[in-house]
């Protein structure tokens, strides 16, 4: 047998392996891999990981006084449960969860070939269950379907097929089986069979063969392989993105004008390549998303670094002595510069208010913000 024979089939088809494969090699990158935010962006659900959530928590969401969901554990998996005035009205099981809970949790139940989404999200700000965000306020509601589109941003596939249902209907079936779930090393590198073949063959060879070199790609095509996720949700598709690789143009992807797009209104959400695509740091350097983020390392939280990343292109900065007079300036540029904001497309409800909180992000809209 030869070496390619024994190597992994995928679902994606010949050219791909699997990441099981990359990460016998790649070993280190494949360890921080594991807890990043792109490979646990989706998941099927473990109990064990759920029952974490659930217990510090009253696992209960009130609509009203005689609407209310509960999570509850049963023989068969864990549930959302319907009530009215205290009597069972619907149940669905947790079966897919969306997010790697870094802000949210969202989950989907499959029925039949399709998923739909559960009425109740899991918010890690108030560490509580939630209205699902954009779900009726005062009903429960069970219906939103889950479609490939959410799937095409967070998992690396599922395979599809598109039932006439009338004349003027389609409806898109998904192969549960074929799903693989987080973003894996393929999905932003592209089919990497042919490179791990040749690898195996010859292993003295230390020059990576028969893949995406990164640093040759283009400026714009770096920009186009992050933002084939990160340029909002409402752009139209015009083939799966699930196809796309590294030194591909989105323009191939999706039908809008990405020349006058971006001078609208971009949102926190989802958008940050339009937001920092606005930003006289991006208009007037080289800027791309690598200046700042690294995609196998996991910084969050630590500002200190990421101001670093700044003080790479902005080794003096003009402050005022009222900005000066603020503290050690240098350790935390990014609150001042690009402070969280609330989602113009997102909130959430939560039990008993009729208010909606905000859903914070990372403006990506580098630029100089009035003192707090
Ligand atoms: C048999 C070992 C082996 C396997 C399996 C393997 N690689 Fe590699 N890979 C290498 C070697 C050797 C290099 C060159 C040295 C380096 O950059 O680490 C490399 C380099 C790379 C590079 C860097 C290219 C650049 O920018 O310089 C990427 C990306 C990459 N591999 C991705 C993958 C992916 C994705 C998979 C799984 C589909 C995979 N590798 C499987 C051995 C392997
Ligand atoms: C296939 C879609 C996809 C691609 C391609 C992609 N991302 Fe993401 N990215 C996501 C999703 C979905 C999340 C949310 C993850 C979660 O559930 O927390 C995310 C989260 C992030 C985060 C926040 C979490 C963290 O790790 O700090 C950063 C930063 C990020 N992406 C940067 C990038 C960059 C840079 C690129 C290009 C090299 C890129 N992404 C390519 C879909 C993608
Ligand atoms: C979210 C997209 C994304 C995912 C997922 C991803 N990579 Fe990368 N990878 C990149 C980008 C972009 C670069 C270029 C340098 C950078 O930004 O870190 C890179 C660089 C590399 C390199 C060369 C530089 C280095 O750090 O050694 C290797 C090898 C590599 N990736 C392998 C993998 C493997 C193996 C996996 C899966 C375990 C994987 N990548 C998953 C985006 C990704
Ligand atoms: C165009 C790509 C894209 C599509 C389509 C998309 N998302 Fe996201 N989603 C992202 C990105 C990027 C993030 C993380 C950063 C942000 O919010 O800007 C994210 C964040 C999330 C989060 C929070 C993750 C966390 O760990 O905090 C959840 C939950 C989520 N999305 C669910 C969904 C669901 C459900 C759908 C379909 C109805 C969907 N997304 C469609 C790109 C997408
Ligand atoms: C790749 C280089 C680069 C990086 C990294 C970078 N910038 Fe910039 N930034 C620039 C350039 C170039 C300008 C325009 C300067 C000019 O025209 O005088 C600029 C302008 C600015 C301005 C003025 C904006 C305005 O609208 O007047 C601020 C504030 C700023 N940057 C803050 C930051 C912060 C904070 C970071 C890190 C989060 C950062 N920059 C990262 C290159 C960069
Ligand atoms: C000038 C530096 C800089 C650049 C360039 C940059 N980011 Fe970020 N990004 C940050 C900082 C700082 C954070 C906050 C990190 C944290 O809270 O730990 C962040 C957070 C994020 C998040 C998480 C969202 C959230 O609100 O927590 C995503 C997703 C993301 N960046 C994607 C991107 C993408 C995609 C690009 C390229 C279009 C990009 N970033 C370019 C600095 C940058
Ligand atoms: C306390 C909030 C705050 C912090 C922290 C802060 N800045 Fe500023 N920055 C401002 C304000 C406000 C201005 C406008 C000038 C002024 O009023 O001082 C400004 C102006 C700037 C400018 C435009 C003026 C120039 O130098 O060309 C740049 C660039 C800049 N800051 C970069 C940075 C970097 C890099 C860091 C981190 C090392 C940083 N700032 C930390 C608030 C802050």
């Amino acid at each position: 047998m030869s070496i390619a024979d024994k190597i992994p089939a995928d679902i994606r088809g010949e050219n791909y392996t699997g990441a099981a494969t990359c990460v016998k090699c790649h070993t280190s990158i494949g360890e921080s891999f594991a807890h990043n935010s792109h490979g646990l962006t989706s998941s099927p659900v473990v109990n064990k990981n759920l029952l974490k959530l659930l217990a510090n928590d009253s696992n209960s969401f009130a609509f009203n006084q005689i609407m209310k969901i509960k999570v509850e554990k049963r023989d068969s998996g864990i549930y959302q449960v319907a009530y009215v005035n205290g009597k069972e009205i619907r149940s669905q099981r947790f079966d897919v969860a969306f997010g790697s809970g870094e802000k949210a949790f969202t989950y989907a139940y499959w029925k039949d070939k399709k998923l739909f989404q559960l009425p109740l999200s899991h918010f890690s700000e108030i560490k509580t269950w939630a209205n699902s965000p954009g779900f009726p306020k005062n009903a429960m509601y069970f219906d939103r379907q889950v479609t490939s589109r959410c799937l095409e941003c967070h998992s690396s596939f599922v395979k599809t097929s598109v039932k006439q249902v009338s004349a003027l209907a389609m409806d898109e079936e998904m192969e549960k089986g074929s799903l693989i779930y987080g973003i894996d090393c393929e999905r932003c590198h592209g089919p990497g069979k042919q490179h791990a073949v040749f690898h195996l063959e010859n292993p003295k060879e230390k020059k990576a063969k028969f893949i995406t070199i990164y640093n040759t790609l283009s400026r714009k095509q770096k920009m186009d392989a992050c933002g084939v996720c990160h340029s909002g949700n409402t752009l139209t598709t015009v083939q799966s993105v699930f196809n796309f690789q590294p030194g591909d143009k989105l323009a191939d992807y999706y039908s809008q004008d990405f020349v006058s797009f971006g001078g609208g209104n971009p949102d926190v959400h989802g958008n940050q390549t339009a937001m920092l695509q606005g930003t006289l740091c991006y208009q007037k350097s080289e800027m791309t998303c690598q200046s700042c983020h690294n995609s196998h390392e996991s910084i969050k939280g630590n500002m200190a670094i990421y101001s670093q990343r700044c003080i790479s292109c902005h080794q003096t900065q003009k402050h005022t002595a009222t900005t000066l007079a603020k503290g050690v300036l240098k350790t935390n540029c990014i609150d001042c510069h690009m402070p969280m904001q609330a989602s113009k497309l997102i909130s959430f409800q939560t039990a008993g208010n009729k208010n909606v909180n905000p859903y914070l992000l990372r403006s990506h809209h580098i630029g100089i913000y009035p003192a707090k």
